[in-house]
């Protein structure tokens, strides 16, 4: 059978879901707003870490003002990204930075929408797909960010505001290459809380036939992360569920000993 036979046979067999469909993981971490320059030392630890070329992607994503070190820290080992980039390239728009100035230092990734984001700095979804269209135009992954909150749970609505978020927060040419979606539930994220087993896969799937709907069949092989609490005692039975194709790690992604056994969980498909 020759590889594109064998591809499609694969596809078939697993129907719409991502696992099994050589969608090679990506576990990202963000470090938010921690990280000083005696921090750099994690990053050294995971390089050495990563010395056996892990089965998945591995990308962390420091602060700003550490980006050009860590660039220089990880030398090729993993990937580095940033938290958060403005939709200009430049421009009078104090304490921001582009998606340029990211690329510039190092990053071939930023994460946009973050629900921090949306909270704290009232991030709709039209300013979430400009800013992946930044990051699209300096060359950049854009991660963009979904997910509930607690409220929006209890009152039964979860899978409309994420179907709502992919509607207004991926822009329709969006490709595999240039976009991963992060399912972040607001409720998971810093509280050791995560969902069941069957509601991540059911969201999973969920943002899947979004994502299909709305980029048509690339939508398949567009990569989709879960993030809140990942730990390295979770992260295993997460990253084995059908149509989780990565991790989004917060807090745990700060010490390399912890990290690495997340990325270690990671699965090459
Ligand atoms: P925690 O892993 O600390 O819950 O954070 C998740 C997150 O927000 C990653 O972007």
């Amino acid at each position: 059978m020759s590889g594109q036979a064998a591809q499609a046979a694969a596809k078939k067999a697993c129907g719409e879901t991502g696992r099994g469909m050589n969608l090679r993981q990506l576990i990202a971490g963000n470090w938010k707003m921690n990280g000083l320059a005696a921090d750099l030392a994690e990053l050294e630890a995971l390089k050495r870490g990563l010395a056996m070329a892990p089965a998945c992607d591995v990308l962390v994503c420091p602060p700003a003002s550490l980006l050009a070190r860590a660039a220089e820290a990880a030398k090729g080992a993993f990937a580095l990204g940033g938290q958060d980039c403005h939709a200009e390239a430049r421009g009078a728009f104090t304490g921001d930075i582009s998606a340029e100035m990211l690329k510039d230092a190092g990053a071939s990734a930023v994460i946009v929408g973050h629900s921090e984001r949306r909270q704290f700095h009232g991030e709709r979804d039209q300013d979430v797909a400009a800013k992946a269209r930044a990051a699209w135009r300096a060359g950049l992954m854009a991660i963009i960010c979904i997910g509930e909150t607690e409220a929006e749970r209890d009152a039964g609505n979860a899978h409309p505001v994420c179907g709502g978020q992919i509607g207004g927060s991926v822009p329709k040419d969006a490709t595999a290459a240039n976009t991963a979606i992060a399912y972040e539930p607001v409720w998971a994220i810093g509280t050791g809380r995560t969902p069941s087993e069957a509601d991540v896969v059911a969201m999973h799937a969920h943002i899947r036939r979004c994502v299909v709907e709305r980029l048509g069949p690339i939508g398949r092989d567009v990569r989709i992360l879960y993030g809140g609490s990942v730990k390295p005692s979770n992260a295993r039975a997460i990253l084995s569920l059908d149509d989780v194709n990565g991790a989004l790690v917060g807090g745990a992604s700060l010490k390399a000993r912890d990290f690495l056994e997340i990325v270690g969980a990671g699965m090459p498909h």
